[in-house]
């Protein structure tokens, strides 16, 4: 008798648990274009602000579909933060950008990348220099302390074609400086330099036009970038990344990375057209 309600509590068919399985805890669309979640974190997982993980949903075939994404939140954060653009027909993100709070992704515990402060030579300014989602790694990095315990002055540049796009980052850091925490800290040292290119804003232009006419400069009461003082890290479309490391080459900094720091480094914030 016992063992027959011991066999009549096994399911008929097993249940199937993804690997790696995380929970989705929130969900924040900003456009039609673009939106931001939120997952439990994987206990074991260390990373560095300004890393990327491979996450994704199971696809056909019981096979994971699975994608580069920067960790948006910082280290200490409890929750990995993620901030996503929706292709229309993209394999993941056609069916990524309907997930709800309660939802499963796949997440792979394996953090890597070269926006990483190990990365640079100390200096006195950092520049935070995105296109798009490509402001998914500073999001995390602006949210470290130890941004402001390397530098006197971190620059977060951000341009997107229109206003709207800019938002996440805008209110990232309207928080930020109401952080109990870090609101202090942040306060002297972040300047943020947010700039549209197709829609009418406040401030405008492409990064690489403003960083060599001089404009963000004179804007934000700094000298021109130098390789003794400024450090920069990017991230944006291949052709975004090409030409401004061409402007900073042309300001004499280094491309570093984590086997040799120097004086900036490069992610791409996407593959796809461009260089
Ligand atoms: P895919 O087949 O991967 O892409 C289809 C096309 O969509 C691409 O060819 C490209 O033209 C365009 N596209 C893809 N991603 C973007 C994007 N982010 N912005 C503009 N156009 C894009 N994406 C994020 O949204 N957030 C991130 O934090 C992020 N971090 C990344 C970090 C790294 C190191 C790399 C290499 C990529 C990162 N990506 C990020 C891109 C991401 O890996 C996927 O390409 C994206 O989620 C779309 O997946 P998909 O399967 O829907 O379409
Ligand atoms: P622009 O509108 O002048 O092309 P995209 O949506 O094409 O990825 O572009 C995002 C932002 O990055 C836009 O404001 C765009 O400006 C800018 N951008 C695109 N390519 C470059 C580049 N090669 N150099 C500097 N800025 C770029």
């Amino acid at each position: 008798m016992t063992e027959l309600t011991i066999l009549n509590d096994i399911p008929a068919t097993p249940v199937k648990t993804l690997p790696d399985a995380q929970t989705v805890t929130a969900v924040h669309h900003w456009t039609d274009r673009l939106f931001s979640f939120r997952v439990t974190r994987p206990k074991s997982l260390r990373f560095r602000s300004g890393e990327f993980v491979m996450i994704g949903l199971m696809g056909d075939n019981d096979k994971p579909l699975l994608r580069a994404y920067s960790i948006a939140s910082p280290s200490w954060d409890e929750e990995l933060e993620f901030y996503s653009i929706k292709v229309p027909d993209g394999p993941l993100t056609s069916r990524l950008q309907h997930i709800k709070v309660g939802d499963q992704i796949i997440l792979r515990p394996k953090p890597v990348g070269t926006l990483v402060h190990d990365a640079l030579l100390p200096g006195d300014r950092c520049w935070f220099l995105a296109t798009g989602t490509g402001i998914a790694p500073f999001a995390s990095l602006m949210r470290d302390p130890e941004t402001y315990e390397k530098y006197d002055t971190v620059i977060m540049m951000h341009t997107c074609r229109e206003v709207a796009e800019l938002e996440y980052g805008r209110q990232l850091v309207a928080n930020l400086h109401d952080d109990p925490l870090i609101g202090d800290l942040v306060a002297d040292k972040l300047r943020y330099y947010p700039t549209t290119t197709r829609e009418a804003s406040p401030l405008m232009g492409r990064i690489t036009d403003n960083l060599l006419n001089g404009k963000v400069f004179a804007d934000l009461g700094l000298p021109p970038m130098d390789a003794e003082h400024d450090r920069a890290m990017v991230c944006g479309s291949l052709a975004f990344n090409h030409d401004v490391k061409a402007v900073l080459e042309k300001f004499g900094l280094r491309e570093g990375a984590n086997s040799e720091p120097l004086e900036y480094v490069v992610e791409k914030a996407f593959v796809g057209d461009g260089i």
